[in-house]
């Protein structure tokens, strides 16, 4: 039975001395014949195996390599050696899988991110990705405990859809015609009748729609799953399939949906710091590594955990986008043209070097913007008295930029099929939609958080393709 076994977090939380355990996991390295670095992946701490002189023969201590996997039976007892409390007197070792030495990719030394990126089968079996993914499952499990205890309920919200939640075209298709002979209308057009669903389809780029309908009977609800934007951008923060969370809540306006996305993201902010201390400590380390590599003036003021204190214990800068364009242009920033684009007028969308600008170098902590104008936010948002703005809220947060997008949502059926006309948003194929509108609509709101962006803002691993296990962007889908 293999459910004897403890876990070396565990073993290493209560007083074991003496006690006979089992413990498996993969040897990170062994030395003198008789010391084994243990892993078992619930912690970046090894357990120190000790093998006794003339235990076993040469043949099998050889088979003792980086990578291969063991079952150790022994006695916990006090270790003489420096680094640890505690170690493992083994008495019984099986070796459940070798691994040879010549052939296994991660030599025990230090890699760069790139080069595990390409080993991203095995990078879970570095300190660096043991403590990214388990602050990754611990935010996800904060997420789901923050909505659950306050009655929000979870919707899973379909992956294959025939809208285009936000309007903006960057859908991944999902058909099984055939590429050749593809049936075809009179007119040269694909004939999706011909299709799996009777119709063209794609991949969800969010699951906000279906999820209003949830809010406008549920009340509270809230999505957590992948969505999918067919962007072509390579950045340091874009993927094509990313993780969202999209609460959606009726009686709601702006200010409430504000305020949610604050305490929102101060609570699973918390419940990191409370539970994952060590690999935060261990993550902290390895950024003020990679800071002192950068010119001073690039290097962050704060460390990793500093910096999610002071988060915790400050409110959010809460502004308009007027006021943030004002900013901007009086910048001695842009008075010097140190931006790409230079901000001259209001209603030019923010690039991500003006949201950061704001957030790193004016107001030094998050800032939620909003009232945008409504030629650059989408279809659903709720138009302002002011005929030139929507009720729209983004988050952004330094070294990361928008970090949440949300709005209040247009409840009046009249202006929402208005706006909808003007950006040509096909009403009838939105009938549902609509619907809420038309039987009991409420003023309500909602927005999303990117879950990759949070793990990076939270683990401070500056590529997004090292926080989700294996990502996905343009020209690349291994694994
Ligand atoms: O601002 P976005 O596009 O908003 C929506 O999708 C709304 N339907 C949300 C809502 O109101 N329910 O996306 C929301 C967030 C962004 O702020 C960003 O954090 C993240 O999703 N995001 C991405 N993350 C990684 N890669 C991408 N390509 C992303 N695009 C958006
Ligand atoms: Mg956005």
């Amino acid at each position: 039975m293999f459910n004897k076994r403890v876990k070396i977090k565990e073993l290493l939380s209560w007083d074991a001395v003496n006690q006979e355990v089992i413990v498996m996991g993969w040897v990170r390295t062994f030395r003198n014949n008789q010391f084994v670095a243990l892993n078992d992946g619930s912690t970046n701490t090894n357990l120190q195996v000790v093998i006794a002189l003339d235990q076993y023969d040469d043949e099998f201590l050889k088979r003792i390599t980086t990578s291969s996997s063991l079952k150790v039976q022994g006695v916990i007892i006090p270790s003489l050696g420096k680094g640890q409390k505690l170690e493992l007197k083994a008495n019984h070792i099986e070796i459940l899988g070798d691994s040879d030495a010549e052939k296994y990719p991660l030599q025990p030394k230090k890699h760069s991110l790139e080069f595990l990126r390409e080993k991203a089968h095995l990078r879970f079996r570095t300190n660096t990705f043991g403590s990214v993914f388990r602050v990754r499952h611990s935010l996800a499990y904060a997420v789901h405990k923050f909505f659950n205890d306050k009655g929000f309920v979870y919707m899973h919200t379909p992956i294959v859809t025939a809208s285009d939640a936000e309007g903006a075209g960057e859908m991944f298709k999902v058909t099984t015609l055939p590429f050749e002979n593809t049936p075809r209308n009179e007119d040269g057009s694909i004939n999706f009748k011909e299709d799996f669903f009777g119709r063209a389809t794609n991949l969800t780029v969010s699951g906000q729609l279906e999820g209003e309908l949830g809010a406008t009977a549920f009340g509270e609800i809230y999505t957590f799953g992948p969505t999918f934007r067919a962007e072509n951008s390579n950045t340091a923060r874009h993927l094509a399939e990313f993780w969202m969370i999209e609460p959606e809540m009726a009686f709601s306006d702006l200010e409430d949906n504000m305020n949610l996305a604050e305490e929102f993201i101060k609570y699973i902010i918390r419940h990191v710091i409370e539970n994952n201390r060590e690999d935060l400590e261990f993550l902290a380390q390895r950024l003020a590594e990679e800071e002192k590599q950068k010119p001073q003036q690039e290097r962050s003021e704060m460390g990793l955990i500093e910096k999610l204190e002071f988060v915790l214990s400050n409110d959010f800068e809460r502004l308009t986008y007027t006021e943030a364009i004002q900013i901007l242009k009086d910048s001695s920033h842009n008075k010097k043209k140190k931006f790409q684009y230079l901000v001259e007028e209001w209603g030019v969308d923010l690039q991500s070097e003006h949201e950061r600008y704001l957030v790193e170098k004016h107001f030094k902590k998050p800032v939620i913007l909003t009232n945008y104008p409504k030629q650059i936010k989408a279809f659903y948002m709720r138009q302002n008295e002011d005929g030139k703005t929507v009720a729209a809220m983004d988050i952004l947060a330094p070294g990361i930029g928008e970090i949440v997008g949300g709005s209040q949502r247009e409840e009046r059926l009249d202006k929402l099929e208005e706006r909808m006309k003007e950006m040509n948003i096909p009403a009838e194929e939105l009938w549902w939609y609509l619907d809420t509108r038309r039987f009991g609509t409420v003023p309500h709101a909602g927005f999303g958080l990117g879950f990759e962006r949070m793990v990076q803002f939270v683990t401070g691993m500056t590529n997004i393709r090292d926080v989700i296990a294996f990502p996905r962007t343009p020209k690349n889908a291994d694994f």
